[in-house]
Formats: structure tokens, sequence, C-alpha cells
């Protein structure tokens, strides 16, 4: 399975946003969160400042939008050119028409779930979408532990995109390390957001290079 790396900016310097982006060029995406104080208790950035990064970034961007009514703001993101647009099941009025005005505008449409979040009923959606995102920790703030009892959430959502035969990426957000990446990949993940594992290192280029080795053990 194809393994992607996503830094999470979270962690970046905020004042340094472009020379931050290029340290992690050798990533597959990089990782983008919104957050509105409303839906997460914390606050980040809106489309302004995502427009910066998509204009700066080496390498294409991930949106994860943790706020509420993803049903009008969403599209914005996928109109300035993010290659993905995650929105969470749990704000989305209708998640299946969002995730359809997504595609239309060109993005891969993602749906996230937190890890209260039963994702049984989204598996009959799953051609729907173009990732699933498992959430291994509240949303809301970086540097936070893996939830391990995530995995057979992870595990469920695997075995319905092998079953359906389809190409849904499945991703995990939350506590990726170099030692959790193994459980995470071994359950069936294949795109892991990491935030402080990347940035609150010296070298982040080859943070990523261990994290890819970690998962691509343990990939089956
Ligand atoms: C948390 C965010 C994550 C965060 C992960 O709500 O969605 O993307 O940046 O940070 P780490 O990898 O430090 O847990
Ligand atoms: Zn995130």
């Amino acid at each position: 399975m194809t393994v992607r790396i996503e830094p999470s900016i979270l962690s970046a310097d905020f004042a340094n946003m472009e020379s931050e982006l290029q340290r992690i060029a050798s990533a597959d995406l990089v990782h983008v969160d919104v957050m509105d104080n409303h839906f997460v208790p914390n606050l980040t950035f809106g489309p302004a400042m995502v427009e910066r990064v998509q204009a700066t970034s080496p390498v294409p961007l991930d949106v994860h939008l943790m706020i509420e009514d993803p049903d009008r703001w969403a599209p914005d993101y996928a109109e300035l050119g993010a290659h993905s647009v995650t929105f969470h099941a749990e704000a989305a009025a209708d998640p299946v028409s969002l995730a359809r005005r997504l595609r239309s505008i060109g993005a891969r449409a993602g749906l996230g779930i937190k890890p209260g979040t039963d994702v049984a009923p989204y598996l009959e959606l799953l051609e729907e979408f173009d990732q699933i995102l498992v959430m291994t920790v509240e949303p809301g703030f970086g540097g936070q532990s893996f939830m391990a009892d995530m995995m057979p959430k992870v595990s469920a959502v695997r075995d319905a995109v092998r079953g359906a035969g389809l190409d849904v990426w499945l991703q995990v957000d939350g506590g990726i390390t170099v030692e959790t990446i193994a459980a995470a990949s071994a359950a069936g993940a294949d795109t892991f957001v990491a935030g402080s594992s990347v940035y609150a290192t010296p070298d982040p280029g080859a943070a990523i290079a261990e994290l890819r080795a970690a998962a691509a053990a343990h990939s089956h």
C-alpha cells in the first residue's frame, strides 16, 4: 500500500510559515488544521491564510476543517486550490451533498470522524469520499497522546474500503510518532498526519523519512 506522510503546520512556527513549509518539501502533502473555536476549543486560521500557504507550499494541501457549518465554508477551500478538503461528519448538515460539491470544484473530499463517533453509518457511503479521517486524539490541539483504542475503527474502514474495491485513502491524525505509526499502519491506515513529531525535531526531513519507513514496514 502507498504510504503518505503529511506534516501538520499546526506545530510550525506561524511567523515563519514560508521557511517552515520548505522544511517539509519531502512530504506527500501538508496538513492544514482550520479551527473555529466552536467545533473545537481552539482557533487557528481561515481562508486568507490558507490561500497564502497554498501559494507558497512545495507540496499539495490537505485541509482539515474542524469547524461548524462546513456546508457553508468548505467549498471556499476547494476553490482556493486545496488538493483535499476534509470536513467532520459531526458538523456537516449534508455530508454527501457537500462531498459532491467539493469534488465538482476539483478537490478530493474527506470525511473526518471524532473518537466518540461511530463510523458504521458512513461505511455505506464510501464511494462519495476520497478520504476517511479517523481521529486518534480529540481534535483541537497538537501534542496529545495517540488513542490506540481507535485501531478497531481504522480496521473497520480498511475492511469496508477493500470490500468495496475502492481507492479511498484512510488517514489517521493525532499522536502519530515513529512508535505509534506501526499500529496505525498495521490496522490499515495509509495516510499519516504528524505535527509535533515532525516539527519538534531539528531535521523534519529525517523525521518524515523515519515515519515513512516505519509505516511501510507494518503496511499490508
Ligand atoms: C489536532 C489536529 C492535528 C494535530 C496533530 O486536532 O487535527 O492535525 O496537528 O498534532 P500531533 O501530531 O502533534 O498530535
Ligand atoms: Zn488535523
